[in-house]
């Protein structure tokens, strides 16, 4: 395998290592805007150049957003070269566009490190979901909202403070909304539902409410309580369509999910027969997030493809049978109540209107 490397920054230059040390996977060109004298085969800016050469069979696209990746992307699958991505926003807002691109050139597409960084979850997903009839899927995906929920939990560090801590690891960017704000998780939701059902979900479907009204009174108040903050992507299959939500979970503190520490993730799976499995890991990082790259490269070279379909049906989110116990803060005074998912969001959006500080949480 020949493959054009698009990107060398955290997981484009741990790909590359890796790739030195695997026999039948070759990167022949790098896409770069600086030099890289750490590079030995050719490294240019014209991405023309990688594209145009009939020699490179796969790119692996590494540079992350959504302009020029999905560009670079189609350019590559209509000269029939395979696509690897870790690119979770461009394969989440173009998902329809790419995979009808992947049928009609028949070439692979696959994105295993854009959910769990490091973890196998995509690829296990498919197989469960290919034997089994899946439930629900759940998990923390977000490694930067768990570092910072972390440092609130176990040092009563402000949201400000663990934020700030966070950029200085290099765990959460300049602008970090898509981490807070929940975004990055629904994209990981999306990607994950879309396989776990069949389907073919909107982003903006789903509700989501990020972790930046968490404080540390909030952080006490929970705690006496036997409980902790988790940011968590869920979606299960309803009667009538699929229910989806990220916000802030409150789980009890002796369970799995709340002893995911720092920036690890766990991604939970459950089907009707094969019941309930989490796989637990490194959830970001170069050396893990490229080892699934790599290991979609093997994955194609074996000959296999993508792992999702097309004939997934386009469906609504709709979370009016979804029922369970939130919990809110609203003007300083602390309630639960026991609603369906899609009236708790409602509740939530008309106490932000009156206080924009206020708090949502799922209780587990
Ligand atoms: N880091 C992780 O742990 C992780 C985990 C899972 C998935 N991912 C995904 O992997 C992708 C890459 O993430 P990353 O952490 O490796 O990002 P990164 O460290 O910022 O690296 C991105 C690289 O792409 C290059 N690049 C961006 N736009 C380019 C363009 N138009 N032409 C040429 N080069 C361009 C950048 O070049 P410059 O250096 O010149 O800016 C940089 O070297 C993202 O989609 C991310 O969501 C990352």
């Amino acid at each position: 395998m020949n493959v054009g490397l698009l990107g060398f920054g955290t997981v484009g230059s741990h790909f590359y290592l890796l790739a030195q040390q695997q026999p039948g996977v070759k990167v022949k060109a790098v896409l770069s805007r600086r030099p890289r004298p750490e590079v030995s085969c050719l490294v240019t800016a014209d991405v023309a150049r990688i594209l145009s050469d009939p020699d490179i069979d796969t790119v692996v696209e590494a540079m992350g957003g959504l302009h020029p990746a999905y560009e670079y992307i189609t350019a590559a699958m209509e000269a029939g070269k395979h696509v690897i991505t870790a690119n979770k926003q461009v394969v989440c807002t173009y998902y329809n566009e790419l995979l009808a691109l992947a049928e009609k050139t028949g070439v692979a597409l696959r994105c295993t490190a854009a959910v769990g960084g490091g973890i196998p979850w995509l690829t296990s997903l498919r197989r469960a979901a290919r034997m089994d009839k899946m439930v629900s899927v759940e998990g923390i995906v977000n490694g930067t909202t768990n570092f910072m929920l972390s440092a609130m939990v176990r040092r009563g560090a402000s949201f400000a403070d663990a934020l700030h801590e966070a950029q200085l690891l290099g765990y959460a960017e300049a602008d970090p909304s898509a981490d807070v704000e929940g975004y990055d998780a629904r994209r990981k939701l999306v990607l994950s539902a879309n396989l776990a059902f069949g389907v073919s979900l909107m982003e903006e479907d789903i509700p989501c409410v990020g972790i930046t009204n968490i404080q540390p009174r909030d952080v006490a108040v929970v705690r006496d309580k036997g409980l902790t903050f988790k940011l968590m992507a869920y979606a299960c299959r309803e009667a009538r369509g699929i229910s989806a939500y990220v916000a802030p979970v409150l789980v009890q503190q002796h369970t799995t999910e709340a002893n995911v520490e720092d920036t690890g993730n766990i991604l939970t799976l459950v089907g009707e027969h094969i019941g309930r499995q989490s796989f637990l890991g490194a959830g970001a990082g170069g050396w893990p997030t490229a080892s699934n790259v790599l290991a979609d490269c093997l994955a194609v070279a074996a000959g296999e493809r993508g792992y999702y379909t097309r004939d997934c049906t386009p469906c609504f989110v709709k979370n009016e049978l979804l029922d369970g116990q939130w919990f809110y803060r609203f003007k300083g005074e602390y309630y639960f109540r026991q609603c369906t998912a899609e009236a708790a969001f409602s509740t939530y959006a008309v106490h932000l209107m009156e206080d924009p500080e206020a708090l949502m949480a799922k209780v587990r």
